[in-house]
């Protein structure tokens, strides 16, 4: 497989050359030049729309992003990916998130949860014996189930989370709530988690006896040692950024029913076929992945903005956060050694449109040129109106020079925004993810950054400097 540096690729000296002739072309006069750009820089997937037209880049530059795609590796490396191989060496284990959505076809042990899950969430959403769950975890363990209920809850059960170490975070989410009928769901793989095990602990005493946690981890002993009373399973081999898709997503199901969890998976399995066959230049994760690899490292963009026209995903800004800066942000390569070059810009953004009203200000006459993904939803006029408004603004700026434009952005159109396009939105950031490390030569799938801390805090509470 291949390790090498990227900047030892020739496709990279040759788009370092290459970008020194994009200085001075204009978004505006690409588009006057050329009537059909709009209909060239684009890809589709099942549900789903890429344009990136009003990305700075030209067919040129795209084919030489893909050779350099083709020079790291990528094809074997996808591969690797799709067949479960150890791809997460530090770790020793892959990084086989895909085998969680590949319906039938799914390991046996991933069918066997799947089914306990059903059977479990069709029971709690029927039952009435409990009203409230509140899932307990950070991380991993919070940031996707807790994007998904929010996006696609049905409201029969009231699912509630907890992430943080602060009690006051418990408290809200108990606000209202009866210990008879309230059920925490404890979701740490480790099951050793500070902050999680500090609100399992906290919820323990408010339940006053009652035995009503489950748990989801790969630490079974200690979830037994805790009364858990079911266990379903996380593996070694699914990362925690990428395991919505396993009983993590377990307080989301409960939200938003089993059989709309099921179209979830149906989604991100969809994205997953078209990430397997579609050629690089009609390959939309691809396509992200090497946008922002043009932005990042040779247009010399530091950060890189969410933007979805979409209050039901105004938490999907925080959840790509972890999936990609955890994943990406990282120093040095896969080999050890520190990089020569950027990785993973800074991830920001929120819903617009109240992002409008906020930050847009900095996009378009800010000093930094910050690359946008709009999301759009089709199915909302104004919402789409105002999204595509945004995106040309920052393209093609004023006549008057106010606003100078020449902003790159690009546009995911959703038809609607059902259980099945989230599945298909957030496996194609995941596959982006793992693209741009393949390019960059970083292992995606560890995390060795964020230990030191937790070693100091521990360090702190028990007396020490
Ligand atoms: O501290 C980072 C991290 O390890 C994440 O990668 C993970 O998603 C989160 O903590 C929670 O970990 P756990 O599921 O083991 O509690």
């Amino acid at each position: 497989m291949n390790t090498a540096s990227p900047i030892d690729c020739p496709s990279w000296a040759k788009l370092s050359h290459h970008a020194e002739g994009w200085r001075d072309v204009h978004l505006k006069d690409l588009f006057a030049s050329d009537v059909a750009r709009s209909l060239q820089f684009v890809a589709e997937a099942p549900g789903l729309r890429y344009d990136y037209s009003r990305q700075r880049l030209g067919a040129i530059t795209l084919r030489l992003l893909a050779n350099l795609a083709a020079e790291r590796g990528f094809a074997e490396w996808r591969d690797a990916l799709l067949s479960g191989k150890e791809i997460n060496t530090s770790e020793k284990r892959a990084a086989w998130h895909t085998a969680l959505r590949a319906g039938p076809s799914a390991p046996a042990e991933v069918l066997q949860t799947l089914d306990r899950m059903k059977g479990l969430a069709l029971k709690l959403r029927s039952e009435g014996k409990f009203r409230r769950i509140v899932n307990l975890g950070t991380g991993g363990s919070d940031l996707g189930p807790r994007l998904l209920a929010d996006a696609a809850t049905d409201g029969t059960l009231d699912v509630r989370f907890a992430a943080n170490v602060d009690p006051r975070d418990l408290e809200r989410a108990l606000e209202g709530a009866d210990p008879a009928s309230t059920l925490f769901v404890v979701v740490s793989k480790t099951f050793t988690t500070q902050e999680t095990m500090a609100n399992a602990t906290a919820a323990r005493s408010w339940l006053n006896g009652r035995k009503h946690f489950f748990a989801i981890t790969a630490n079974e002993t200690a979830a037994r040692k805790f009364d858990a009373v079911e266990i379903l399973p996380m593996w070694d081999w699914v990362g925690g950024r990428f395991s919505v898709w396993s009983a993590v997503g377990f307080a989301a199901a409960c939200a938003m029913g089993f059989d709309r969890f099921e179209e979830f998976l149906a989604g991100g399995r969809e994205i997953d076929a078209h990430f397997a066959a579609a050629p690089p230049e009609k390959n939309i994760p691809v396509l992200m992945a090497l946008a922002g690899v043009w932005n990042t490292n040779f247009l010399g963009c530091a950060s890189h903005a969410v933007l979805p026209y979409s209050n039901a995903l105004r938490l999907l800004p925080a959840y790509l956060q972890q999936l990609e800066m955890e994943s990406n942000g990282k120093r040095v390569d896969r080999a050890g050694r520190a990089v020569g070059y950027p990785t993973c810009p800074v991830l920001w953004g929120a819903e617009g449109t109240p992002s409008q009203h906020s930050f847009h200000q900095l996009l378009h006459q800010g000093t930094q040129s910050v690359p946008c993904d709009f999301i759009d939803i089709a199915a909302d006029e104004i919402l789409s109106a105002n999204a595509r408004a945004q995106a040309d603004a920052l393209a093609f700026g004023s006549e008057d020079g106010q606003y100078p434009g020449n902003r790159p952005s690009s546009m995911l159109f959703l038809d609607r925004l059902d259980a099945k396009n989230l599945g298909r939105l957030l496996a194609l950031y995941e596959h982006k993810v793992f693209v741009q490390g393949i390019i960059w030569n970083i292992n995606s799938f560890d995390q060795p950054g964020v230990e030191l801390g937790k070693i100091m805090a521990r360090k702190i509470l028990s007396g020490g400097k």
